[in-house]
């Protein structure tokens, strides 16, 4: 039997599929896969019960493919499919150990730059002190801050490039505007990397570009899809050197995960980010029946 995969409901319109995803759950459905709905935003208001209501009983074995949920969360969730004879293909713990850096970055520490993490609660205003005695464990030189799941990119300068990590007001001025901007959605805490440089086309590109990431998709160990970077404006031609992400890959144990790998400017292939599979997204260009027939055929 074929897996289910459950898709967030479009909020407007429960009946249906989050236009995002529309297309690939078509995908699904055109290749006998079963597609059932979940409320994202129940889910995130801490109500997995009415998040589930519409999952019909006795699915088996499902996936989930949608909008990034909290681990915490994705526990619940799992525990209120439990009760409907559904069951994640991806258990929670899995799901934590993929979607979180220091979930990943154990596995993953010889292919990706070096990081160092501390926990901490949304608006925490951290000690200066503490940001310098945690920035002291990275080589030094710039580096970047972001949560255990993402950071804020778009405001490279504010709030996530750090030109010198041994500048203690420096940093401590990023990271608490970085704590600011997350919010509540803060996730887990604080995690400074050392900063690489990646090359693009032979070239340095803009630290701001996310142009030469390619998106490795691999289901149980397995390299199956390579897709450019979602935030890319245009199809990346690099394919990256497989070999040692892979062996990370299959040392982290997970079913469903992506890797965004990028090359750096002395032509080694890093990796930047782990994800789990079912909340990476797609890039617009990629092919959904090819994507869906992943999903399926497992
Ligand atoms: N250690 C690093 N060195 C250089 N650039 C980095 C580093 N980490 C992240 N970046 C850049 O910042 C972007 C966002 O980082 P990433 O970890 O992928 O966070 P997000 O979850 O927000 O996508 C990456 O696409 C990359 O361009
Ligand atoms: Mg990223």
């Amino acid at each position: 039997m074929s897996a289910a995969v459950l898709y967030c409901c479009d909020p407007l319109n429960p009946r249906r599929v989050d236009e995002h995803f529309g297309l690939e759950a078509r995908e699904v459905r055109a290749r006998g896969g079963t597609v059932a709905l979940i409320d994202h935003d129940a889910l995130l208001r801490g109500d997995a019960e009415r998040a589930v209501a519409r999952v019909s009983g006795g699915l088996g074995g499902v996936w989930y493919r949608g909008w990034m949920v909290p681990s915490d969360g994705y526990a619940a969730l799992a525990e209120a499919l439990g009760r409907r004879g559904c069951e994640l293909l991806v258990t929670p713990e899995q799901y934590r150990t993929a979607h979180e850096l220091p979930g990943w970055y154990p596995a993953f520490a010889e292919v990706t730059p070096a990081s160092v993490w501390r926990p901490a609660g949304p608006r925490e205003v951290l000690a200066m002190e503490d940001l310098a005695v945690l920035a002291k464990r990275l080589p030094p030189g710039p580096g970047i801050v972001k949560d255990y799941v993402k950071s804020r990119k778009h405001e490279w300068d504010e709030a996530c490039f750090i030109p010198d990590l041994a500048d203690e007001a420096g940093l401590a001025r990023v990271v608490r505007r970085f704590v600011e901007l997350q919010e509540e959605s803060l996730a887990g805490g604080v995690v400074l990397r050392a900063y690489e440089t990646f090359a693009e086309s032979g070239s340095v590109r803009s630290v701001r570009s996310v142009r030469a990431e390619t998106r490795i998709w691999w289901l149980d160990g397995e390299p199956r899809l390579l897709t450019p970077h979602p935030d890319s404006a245009f199809e990346s031609e690099l394919v990256p050197e497989l070999d040692r992400i892979g062996s990370a890959v299959r040392r982290l144990g997970c079913r469903f995960v992506t890797t965004d790998a990028a090359l750096r400017a002395d032509g080694v292939w890093r990796v930047i980010e782990v994800g789990d599979g079912q909340v990476s997204d797609l890039h617009q260009v990629s092919d959904r029946g090819e994507f869906a027939a992943l999903l399926v055929g497992s």
